[in-house]
């Protein structure tokens, strides 16, 4: 039997790469995308070769609380279990913070924030039940350093390291373990919306000195998600080509 791994906002940059590497490492994956987006959801899975074995779509508004706890209880109903959750879903309302909008806040926060508690909540309970389970959350190196014109983003990335943690101590003893990713920045159609000149600065502070691949990214919750990290839990795992060394 196949383990069951569900991903938020799994068409983006980063979650297309993370679906193929489970898909690779033999999961099956519940991808999840935002309500109207089916067509847009078949056309990716059909683009990558997914097959209905490995890929389910799966819609569901990340930032609707009710939803989420229906839909989901729904799911696992139906495939049986949940063994990891990836809350992956993010968007980005960059802006200095004197001219930012409480939408700009809002929207981040929930999309990006209270996302992570609406998914992780129903499936969290039946992991724990059943002696296991992998929580992964996509925060960012921003989250970490804090970011100029990110204060929305920065704070609901910091707030799922805090959550990361919180939720470690929890599931510790039920074999749930709970840990964060933090990409810096990444190839990514969110990156490639900056302005130019802004990310043309910041790569220049890169260590390494180019962005990150998206595979290098999906590279990480593999290796958190397999046996081998089993005895892992309440980490961050940057992965920023050493833009920011804690
Ligand atoms: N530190 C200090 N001052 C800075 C600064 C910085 N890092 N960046 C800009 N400033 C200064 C500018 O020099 C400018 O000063 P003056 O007015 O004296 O000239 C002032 O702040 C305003 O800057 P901008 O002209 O850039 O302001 P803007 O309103 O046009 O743009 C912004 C604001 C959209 C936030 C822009 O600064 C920006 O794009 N910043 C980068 C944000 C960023 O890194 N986003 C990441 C998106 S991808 C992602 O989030 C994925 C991930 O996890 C990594």
């Amino acid at each position: 039997m196949k383990k069951i791994a569900l991903i938020t906002g799994a068409k983006g940059g980063i979650g297309s790469a993370i679906t193929s590497q489970l898909v690779e490492d033999g999961f099956r994956v519940i991808a999840t995308h935002s309500v109207g987006k089916r067509e847009c959801a078949q056309k990716w899975f059909e683009e990558n070769n997914f097959t209905k074995d490995t890929v389910r779509l799966f819609e569901l508004d990340v930032t609707d609380t009710n939803q989420c706890a229906e839909r989901l209880v729904t799911l696992l109903q139906e495939e049986g279990t949940v063994d990891v959750v990836i809350n992956n879903a993010g968007i980005t309302k960059d802006g200095v913070f004197k001219k930012m909008t409480p939408q700009a806040w809002k929207d981040v926060i929930d999309t990006n924030l209270n996302s992570v508690f609406n998914v992780t909540q129903p499936l969290f309970a039946p992991m724990c039940e059943k002696g296991g389970g992998r929580v992964i959350n996509i925060s960012s190196v921003n989250g970490i350093k804090g970011q100029f014109g990110q204060t929305n983003y920065s704070a609901a990335k910091a707030g799922m390291i805090g959550f990361t943690k919180a939720l470690a101590a929890e599931g510790a003893r039920s074999g749930v373990t709970v840990n964060a990713v933090a990409p810096g920045y990444t190839m990514t159609p969110m990156v490639a919306q900056m302005k130019p000149e802004a990310l043309e600065f910041i790569q220049s502070q890169i260590p390494m000195g180019r962005l990150a691949e998206s595979e290098e990214i999906a590279k990480a919750v593999s290796f958190l998600v397999s046996d081998a990290g089993a005895y892992i839990t309440g980490e961050t795992l940057s992965v920023n080509g050493g833009l920011y060394m804690q």
